[in-house]
């Protein structure tokens, strides 16, 4: 069996001293796409902010390794430079810092090495066009003013230049429409047959039927009670949450 890439072991946080991830398990490997599902305030995109490292959130036990490495005490930067992404639910204005300049110091840092601005900018508009964004977008400042959509479609940008290794996209499709979500999700699916691991938080099952994931995990007050194939998705859409919150409250019981 091939290793685990992104290995998560009996995870949990806290803060502000409330317990929001109670026991968390998951093992993605580069090429796989798992998608995390589960109700509004189930401490989704707390694991992702785990993951990356934000320094708000208390590990009070368990383990994250990435590639084997327990990487619990690196800042986000470092976590970054070996190939971990955050796609954000709610992505980040940064008023004054043209997109393009940010990608570009982004990726040096990632390197760590300046790039050639000639062949950063090839590869930028290379991948702008193949996101459908108007060549202009690089010059806005970022997310400034940006729809939501567009927001989106910078993150995925965004990921496509860094070309991480493990990538977690919190919400990616919220907000797009039917064209923009068929062009993010073939950009993902793409990225994950090139080898990228993917963790896709989402509500809804039509991104699910572009990425077609590995393994779905539905998260219910912080711990995920239930894993499975396609066949979980439909159920989840069929049958809303309740039954999975019972499951949840008997595995406490
Ligand atoms: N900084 C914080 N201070 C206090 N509570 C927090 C903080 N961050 C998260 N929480 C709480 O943790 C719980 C989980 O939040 P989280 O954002 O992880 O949920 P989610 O599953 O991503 O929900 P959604 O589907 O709405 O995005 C919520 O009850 C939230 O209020
Ligand atoms: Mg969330």
């Amino acid at each position: 069996m091939a290793s685990v890439d992104l290995l998560v072991k009996g995870l949990r946080v806290g803060i502000q001293g409330k317990e929001i991830l109670r026991g968390i398990d998951l093992s993605l490997r580069r090429g796989e796409i798992h998608a995390l599902l589960g109700p509004n305030g189930s401490g989704k995109s707390t694991l992702a902010y785990v993951l990356m490292g934000h320094p708000a959130y208390e590990v009070v036990a368990g383990e994250i390794r990435l590639f084997g490495e327990d990487i619990r005490g690196l800042d986000p930067d470092e976590r970054a430079r070996r190939g971990l992404f955050l796609a954000f639910q709610y992505p980040a204005e940064v008023p004054g810092v043209a997109l393009s300049n940010f990608l570009r110091t982004a990726l040096s840092a990632i390197r760590e090495q300046p790039l050639p601005p000639l062949q950063f900018y090839k590869t930028l508009h290379q991948r702008l066009e193949s996101l459908g964004m108007d060549p202009g977008f690089a010059d806005r400042a970022v997310n400034e003013g940006f729809s939501g959509g567009e927001k989106k479609r910078s993150e995925i940008l965004q990921m496509s230049l860094l070309q991480p290794k493990i990538a977690i996209l919190d919400e990616i499709d919220s907000g797009l429409d039917i064209d923009a979500l068929r062009v993010v999700a073939n950009e993902v699916r793409r990225m994950a047959d090139e080898g990228v691991g993917i963790l896709v938080i989402t509500h809804y099952q039509r991104i699910l039927e572009y990425l077609k994931p590995d393994l779905a995990h539905v998260m219910i007050q912080g711990r995920i009670v239930r894993s499975g194939g396609p066949d979980l998705v439909r159920e989840l859409e069929a049958a809303g949450y309740d039954a999975f919150r019972t499951e949840a409250v008997e595995a406490v019981a």
